[in-house]
């Protein structure tokens, strides 16, 4: 199609507008853009044309100045006040973006920049769409003082008005300090990049001072600290064009908002396809570690799993695939770290990506092979009775739909907690090869037969014998079948078709949630 253009016509007026857009899109000395690129950093406008659809980025706030009498004329901010903010599309669908500017005063927020902010933020909660904050800035503008306080302040009660209503992404491209860091933490979703980005409460220079600690840079608050200790990290890239496309990606599987559902694309891959490998992992020795995500490939369309926080507990996988074109989100025991035990970690990890599936219409998928709790003075005297509960709590209020296939062990209080029919899971399914009971076979004969065993001439004889018989008598799934709270025992290989007309049924599920003004999770 040929583009109609307008014949320009000329006018001091339209000559003095883009005189004044040009000097805002180019608001720093060329040393510091140049400063910002030594560092491997794009500059703020070329990472929103990285991340957004090719030229579909309308600006808003271009011209927005500081208000504040704080500065000296020479070093007022410039037009733009340090962030650029607009909306535009990703994969051909709408959001709203800001990046701050890190070569203006080190993208530091004063009250104009968090208002550019807050309005963006404003118009994605209106028009329904997910907001994508890029941050790479010094925090509070010092010289703005408790302006800048409150502008972060609006920020995070926005971040928490929008929290289930519009998915929020925050791409951490530099310094994120100070109080700052709370606004990405109230966000779905924190992107960090290897090397470049650092976020933490106090800086290398406020620790050495308190506590006389000299961490670096890095070790306090880089993309490895965060993505594979703390936490805070859901996805960390190699370079910032990595990190673009990961957030294009994950747009992939989410809604625009929480009345919305996410893409359903024509699927190609077969909803009839059978798994030879399940059932070898079904009949292979349940003692041995197998790969959770090898498992998850052969059950999703094109074998494809986009996973959430890989390297943190890794005990538990998260993350979303397709199912016959359906996107789902998965929580699956891993038996390759900690045997799959739920520790303080998991319990977190699990229970937020369950409450993120619950608010944004993703049916979940629970895959269980959990031996039970992680036992342990560490994990008591840190509190998993209390952070371990929140998992519980995420699935009993989730009320979209969720479906369990119970592969292997289903040990104790794991097995309720697991997403249960006992907690109003929808459907259960377990392969022949699960294994639900109080505890193991070896715990279970210990504390149940410690007399006989003691008394006996050969007691391992005795030991292989009763953990044989209890393996028999409950080590299966069929005492839970027969009291209906294992829907179907399964072929280990239909796994996926059974899994696709079940969620297929499940489409029309509708369940309204207690009225209350919210119940009081174990935070
Ligand atoms: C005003 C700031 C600034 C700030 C940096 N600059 N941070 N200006 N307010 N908070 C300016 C610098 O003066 C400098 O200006 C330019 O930005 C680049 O900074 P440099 O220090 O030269 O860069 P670099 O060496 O890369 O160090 C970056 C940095 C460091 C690590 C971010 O600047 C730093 O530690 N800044 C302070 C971080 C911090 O503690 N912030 C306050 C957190 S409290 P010139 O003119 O020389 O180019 C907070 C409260 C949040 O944010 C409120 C929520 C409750």
């Amino acid at each position: 199609m040929h583009e109609l253009k307008a014949k320009k016509i000329p006018s001091d007026k339209t000559e003095d507008l883009l005189r004044r857009q040009e000097a805002a899109r180019r608001p720093a000395a060329a040393e510091k853009e140049k400063a910002q690129r030594a560092r491997g950093k794009l500059l703020a406008r070329d990472r929103i044309d990285a991340l957004l659809d090719q030229d579909s980025f309308e600006e808003t706030d271009l011209l927005v100045e500081t208000r504040s009498e704080a500065f000296e004329d020479g070093r007022k901010p410039p037009p733009g006040d340090g962030v650029v903010a607009g909306f535009g599309r990703i994969n051909g669908r709408p959001v709203c973006v800001y990046s701050q500017d890190f070569t203006v005063m080190g993208g530091s927020l004063g009250l104009a920049h968090a208002e550019k902010i807050c309005k963006v933020m404003d118009l994605a909660i209106k028009a329904l769409c997910p907001v994508i904050g890029i941050c790479d800035s010094g925090g509070a503008r010092i010289q703005e003082g408790v302006e800048a306080l409150g502008g972060y302040a609006e920020i995070f009660e926005r971040n928490v008005r929008a929290s289930g209503v519009i998915p929020q992404i925050s791409a951490i491209l530099g310094p994120c300090a100070g109080g700052a860091v709370y606004s990405p933490a109230l966000t779905d979703f924190v992107f960090m990049v290897e090397g470049t980005s650092h976020m933490f409460i106090t800086g290398p220079d406020v620790v050495k001072q308190a506590t006389g600690e000299e961490p670096e840079f890095e070790t306090l608050g880089g993309a490895k600290l965060h993505s594979e200790k703390s936490g805070v990290c859901h996805f960390t890239a190699g370079s910032e064009h990595d990190c673009f496309r990961q957030i294009r990606e994950l747009l992939e599987y989410l809604p625009q908002s929480a009345r919305d559902v996410p893409k359903a694309p024509i699927p190609t891959d077969s909803p009839r396809r059978e798994s030879a490998l399940l059932d070898a992992i079904a009949a292979s020795d349940p003692r041995k570690p197998y790969s959770i995500r090898e498992v998850v490939r052969e059950i999703a369309d094109g074998r494809q799993f986009f996973e959430t926080q890989a390297a943190f507990a890794k005990n538990i996988v998260v993350g979303f695939a397709r199912l016959n074109g359906q996107v789902i989100g998965i929580v699956a025991n891993n038996s390759e770290h900690l045997s799959g035990a739920l520790d303080i970690d998991a319990s977190e990890k699990a229970g937020r990506f369950v409450r993120f599936c619950d608010a944004f219409n993703i049916p979940l998928l629970t895959l269980v092979d959990v031996p039970g709790y992680w036992p342990g003075l560490d994990q008591e005297s840190r509190g998993i009775i209390r952070r371990g509960a929140k998992l519980l709590y995420a699935y009993c209020e989730a009320t979209v739909p969720r479906i369990t296939v119970i592969l292997k062990k289903a040990y104790g209080g794991a097995y309720d907690v697991m997403n249960s029919k006992h907690i109003r899971g929808d459907l259960s399914f377990a392969w022949p090869s699960a294994e639900i009971a109080v505890m193991g076979p070896a715990a279970a004969v210990e504390i149940l037969r410690r007399r006989e065993l003691k008394a006996a001439a050969d007691p391992q004889k005795l030991r292989a014998k009763l953990t044989d018989e209890y393996v028999r008598n409950f080590a299966s799934p069929f005492h839970a079948a027969s009291r209906g709270y294992v829907d179907e025992v399964i072929e280990a290989r239909l796994t996926r078709p059974r899994l696709i007309r079940a969620f297929q049924f499940l489409k029309n599920k509708r369940a309204t949630a207690v009225a209350r003004k919210h119940g009081n999770m174990p935070l």
